[in-house]
């Protein structure tokens, strides 16, 4: 991205850096960027003068006195200062909800949904979010939102910023450009990408319509999970975690045409800007976007017998002040062997205190033989008794234990520590799925004395 082209240079310039953006790799680092040679002031954060005129401005995410593990801040050097702007007002809040959930009662039924259906009306990535449920308390910082999104077109001169969380992003069609203050990120179905809180992006779609999956997280920042006895590597390796390298434009726009979407205390807010927020030539620090491809999930499980927790499958974890005990968890179900002796290999049945929002990013899911789609999703409230479906149950008991392999799907969670309510407008959605209990039915006593 270039000074002062067109909005539509950018464009095409920002699609052709998408070939082939460049990164800046790990987890938790502290990264250093800058696209303009000199324009990292070195030694201090703020020095009287801001090299190359520009202004520094820090974005932090913990508060300043946090231990060192869990600070997190990053310094800007950026054409304009965020700070110049004029009033946000409030906008519609479309499909967007937020904690506390108060709409439905909590519903300790099964929950299953098809795919979103595309929109019908021409929809940026904000107009699309689509509320499912979730917990806690926005204000408390504490909880989660699970969304869907669903989009055609591209955000143009529009941003968005959630003060409100950070966004893990699970795309299941479509590819999107996140152009972040930070620099850009690709991300396609089968990869995610997390905008921490208050960081300004806009998506651009790739290749058409666009759809999937948010956790919104109000709680503390994913984190890489402990690995304990497991050791020094494996699960999600820190180094394919992928920060953007810095990119600006320096744009000023006439009749303030850019707007601001702000998510605050659970309501949108917009303001015009006569310029685009993506200014920033230079920045350092740990507050920071990734994208994470989920092949290079290093998966671990039981070679011996029985199906481990799936608490193995971990890829990113919000830790609360209880050891062990997550806001909210991001697990994946990625390819793997099966090898376990005299074991039933799909999902035991079981009942959670935790509860589990599941979606499906391609092909099928191992515990259910069908009616689990990609697009789809489903929700297991805490002490919600579930499993196989009677199919599945039916075909692992007998199935020959050969090493198998479980390569036809990409399913993944958002489990979280309390249950999920949900949005009225989920709940009475057409494509909620009716007779969901069915799938259980018919799982009759076998037993003898
Ligand atoms: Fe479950």
């Amino acid at each position: 991205m270039s000074s002062h082209s067109t909005a539509g240079e950018e464009s095409e310039q920002a699609l052709k850096t998408a070939a082939g953006l460049s990164y800046s790799p790990g987890f938790g680092n502290e990264h250093v960027s800058e696209a303009v040679p000199g324009a990292l002031p070195v030694g201090r954060n703020s020095p009287q003068r801001a090299p190359l005129g520009l202004y520094a401005e820090q974005l932090s995410g913990s508060a300043f006195t946090e231990p060192r593990h869990a600070n997190r801040r990053t310094w800007l050097y950026r054409a304009r200062p965020s700070a110049d702007h004029p009033p946000f007002h409030r906008i519609g809040n479309g499909l967007l909800r937020s904690a506390p959930f108060t709409e439905v009662e909590p519903d300790p039924n099964r929950l299953r949904w098809s795919a979103l259906p595309l929109p019908e009306e021409p929809t940026d990535f904000v107009d699309g979010l689509y509320t499912v449920g979730g917990n806690g308390n926005v204000l408390e910082r504490s909880g989660m939102g699970v969304h869907l999104y669903r989009a055609d077109r591209s955000m143009k001169d529009r941003f968005f910023c959630d003060s409100d969380g950070e966004l893990l992003v699970v795309p299941e069609l479509g590819g999107l450009l996140l152009r972040t203050e930070l620099g850009p990120l690709r991300v396609e179905p089968g990869h995610i990408a997390l905008i921490p809180r208050g960081l300004r992006f806009l998506v651009e779609l790739l290749d058409g319509p666009a759809r999937g999956y948010v956790c919104e997280n109000y709680g503390q920042p994913f984190q890489l999970p402990e690995l304990g006895p497991i050791g020094a590597n494996g699960l999600a390796n820190p180094r394919d975690f992928l920060a953007p390298v810095a990119a600006y434009e320096d744009r000023e726009v006439r009749e303030r045409q850019v707007e601001v979407v702000n998510k605050f205390g659970g309501n949108l807010w917009a303001a015009a800007h006569d310029h685009s927020p993506l200014d920033v030539v230079a920045w350092h620090g740990n507050h920071v976007p990734y994208v994470y491809d989920l092949t290079r999930f290093n998966v671990m499980g039981s070679i011996s017998f029985d199906h481990p927790d799936p608490s193995i499958f971990t890829v990113l974890t919000s830790p609360t002040d209880t050891p062990g005990l997550a806001n909210v968890d991001f697990v994946v179900f990625a390819p793997r062997w099966l090898v376990g002796e005299d074991t039933f290999r799909p999902p035991y049945f079981h009942r959670n205190v935790m509860s589990e929002f599941m979606g499906l990013i391609k092909g099928a899911y191992d515990a259910k033989a069908e009616g689990f789609v990609p697009g789809g999703a489903s929700l297991h409230n805490m002490m919600s008794a579930h499993g196989p479906d009677r199919e599945t149950f039916d075909r692992a008991s007998a199935a020959e234990l050969g090493p198998q392999k479980v390569d036809d799907g990409l399913a993944f969670m958002f489990e979280t520590r309390w249950p999920v309510v949900t949005t009225r407008h989920a709940m009475d959605a057409g494509h909620r799925q009716g007779g969901y209990d069915e799938v259980w039915q018919g799982l009759e006593t076998h037993f003898r004395q």
